[in-house]
């Protein structure tokens, strides 16, 4: 257990006394330990009695009671009382907090190793090739890491796997258009790709309906003849994307050489906007969709010889007892799907990767294909581990992001936002932020260089879209507002950022070394200081809760609070200007822990702390 942890301590504690005083196996009970939501209650809160007392029919102020006599918390408390039908309310002892603190200002911040027997894979970032970034891409990108950042802090193996769409009929065409074109392959950017991309898909969507639809509307000879034209132009763009993926797929040197530029010119860019973002994503977590394509016949197969899967029309579907949507998995035509690549993925993942967790962090709107894939890889046991145990399968699902006007994020042509344009216009808004900030000749960024009032500024303008991003509920939409995002109030990442630029100023002019602060003791006696501790101490928890309930919201919470707690402490204990020596080293020192915690706490969410703001 955490010798910093007070909830880990009384929940304990008290499971320890219930068994005592009712009889039950310590192991059953769970002693309904909280925290306490209003200081005049307590710091925590033992609510067990309640629940209890109705189970056996009894007072439940009675159980409380002999449950309260016989809990050992030793010096651990120094107040308790049962207050109304039964609540046990305790106050920690200031020795306690204080040693809880000293244990928590450790090397590793209280967080202790929380190795699992498996490994954690992440499904993140999902980008297509040829295609630009959007801001649904962004979502995938930085919660997935932050998700890989919380296992990894916890001592876990991770796999970020960036499932790259780098195959199938959308690349072909692209990649047919732009050989139609005569493209150097060798000075493609990515808008280039992009555009192909596109009018690709406009050339082939062949207009037979159209066509159809004229000639019963009796139109002109001319029109139908260039509605003829223009159809069989898009069967002949079909066509010749469809041999081009056959050659792709027969791995035909000249086509292969072309579709890994293609996949160069993209990953170039996606790694350049990780990079901007501070995501850390490398060309070795590429794991495309290509990587399967051998994996795919037998992957049917196997469905097929099991039973799990039947002809259906000329194509192959998985189908299941309780849904009426069956899973395709070869179309009629010969080809593989989406889902078929994602069932080989999954069993790649779960038996070659040894993934005893595996964590697909994907737009909301795929929601029923994962729940196929999942249901399906249970079918036929593909998620059966080494060891025989079975590996949970999750879809972290993410809402969209909404412009001011709570519809889908557009530019004011209506196109969508290029992830680049977004995250480019962010870093402008910190810099003159920042700038702006910096002429103030009371500022501590008064007088620094231009490029380091840029950096500051990028840190700020990304800090402020990721923890917008990361602070709300993955499922939830929300709206995209640099406005808000960016303001130093608030629940918002440069408020944070802006809270730990304080204390290290702080810090820096008290004059004492980090030496000095970092071995005085602590010592609480205001009720500021009191409710900043308790904040602090419950930093270890979140950080293990956030990566087992895959929830990085939990953590920007409490950042948010100790940012806000800080800043009560600041108003109403004064540092630097204390009574006497002891208690100013005593606050130098919750200041430092205060400071170190947010730095740990903006790292995991992959955010920026500058020293000066
Ligand atoms: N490329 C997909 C898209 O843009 C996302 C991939 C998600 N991962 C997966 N294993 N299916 O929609």
């Amino acid at each position: 257990m955490k010798s910093c942890d007070p909830l880990a301590q009384l929940i304990a504690a008290f499971r320890a006394g219930i068994a005592k005083a009712t009889g039950c196996d310590s192991g059953s009970i769970d002693p309904q330990v909280k925290v306490s939501g209003d200081p005049k209650h307590g710091d925590f809160q033992c609510n067990a009695a309640l629940v209890l007392a109705r189970a056996a029919k009894v007072n439940p102020r009675d159980l409380a009671g002999s449950i309260l006599q016989a809990t050992e918390l030793g010096d651990l408390v120094d107040r308790t009382e049962i207050a109304g039908p039964g609540f046990i309310n305790v106050w920690l002892s200031a020795t306690a907090i204080a040693r809880m603190l000293r244990e928590l200002s450790g090397p590793s911040l209280g967080i202790e190793p929380a190795p699992l027997p498996h490994a954690v894979v992440i499904d993140l970032c999902g980008v297509n090739v040829a295609k630009q970034m959007h801001v649904g891409h962004l979502r995938a990108t930085i919660i997935g890491d932050v998700i890989a950042r919380l296992h990894e802090r916890l001592g876990r193996k991770v796999w970020r796997e960036n499932h790259l769409g780098d195959w199938g009929l959308p690349i072909a065409m692209t990649l047919a258009s732009l050989r139609r074109q005569r493209r150097d392959f060798r000075s493609l950017t990515l808008d280039d790709l992009n555009a192909a991309y596109r009018s690709a898909q406009l050339e082939a969507t062949s207009d037979q309906a159209g066509l159809q639809a004229a000639q019963v509307a009796g139109a002109g000879p001319h029109r139908l003849a260039e509605l003829e034209l223009q159809n069989q132009l898009a069967c002949a763009a079909e066509q010749d994307a469809k041999s081009t993926l056959l050659k792709l797929q027969g791995g035909d040197a000249a086509t292969v050489a072309d579709w890994k530029q293609l996949i160069e010119v993209t990953m170039t860019e996606v790694l350049e906007t990780a990079r901007v973002l501070g995501v850390h994503l490398t060309d070795q977590h590429s794991r495309g969709e290509s990587f399967f394509r051998d994996r795919l016949a037998p992957t049917v197969d196997a469905f097929v010889s099991s039973g799990l899967a039947k002809e259906d029309a000329g194509a192959i579907v998985v189908t299941f007892a309780d849904r009426e949507r069956p899973m395709l998995i070869r179309k009629a035509d010969g080809g593989f799907l989406y889902a078929t690549t994602d069932l080989a993925a999954v069993r790649f993942r779960v038996q070659e990767l040894d993934g005893g967790h595996v964590i697909y962090v994907v737009d909301a709107r795929q929601r029923d294909h994962f729940k196929d894939v999942f249901d399906g890889v249970r079918m036929i046991g593909w998620d059966t581990l080494s060891d025989g145990t079975h590996a949970t399968l999750s879809h972290l699902a993410f809402g969209s992001v909404l412009g001011t006007d709570k519809r889908p994020l557009k530019t004011r042509s209506g196109e969508n936002f290029t992830l680049r344009a977004l995250l480019d216009e962010a870093i402008e808004r910190g810099v003159q932020q920042v700038m702006r900030r910096a002429t103030d000749p009371t500022s501590t960024t008064h007088g620094m260089a231009e490029s380091e009032l840029r950096s500051i500024g990028a840190a700020v303008g990304i800090g402020a879209v990721k923890y917008a991003d990361l602070a709300c509920d993955p499922v939830r939409d929300y709206v995209f507002d640099l406005d808000r995002m960016i303001a130093f109030e608030g629940d918002t990442g440069p408020y944070i950022q802006y809270a730990h630029a304080r204390i290290a100023s702080l810090l820096n002019r008290s004059g004492q070394s980090a030496e000095a602060i970092a071995a005085a003791d602590f010592a609480i006696t205001e009720p500021a200081e009191r409710h900043l501790s308790l904040c602090l101490l419950q930093f270890p928890h979140v950080v293990l809760n956030a990566a087992e309930t895959l929830s990085p919201q939990r953590l920007c919470a409490a950042l948010h609070e100790i940012a806000i707690a800080y800043s009560g402490f600041y108003q109403s204990c004064p540092v630097l200007k204390a009574p006497d020596q002891a208690v100013c080293r005593a606050r130098l020192a919750l200041s430092r822990l205060t400071q170190r915690v947010l730095a740990e706490g903006l790292s995991l969410l992959g955010i920026h702390a500058p020293l000066r703001m």
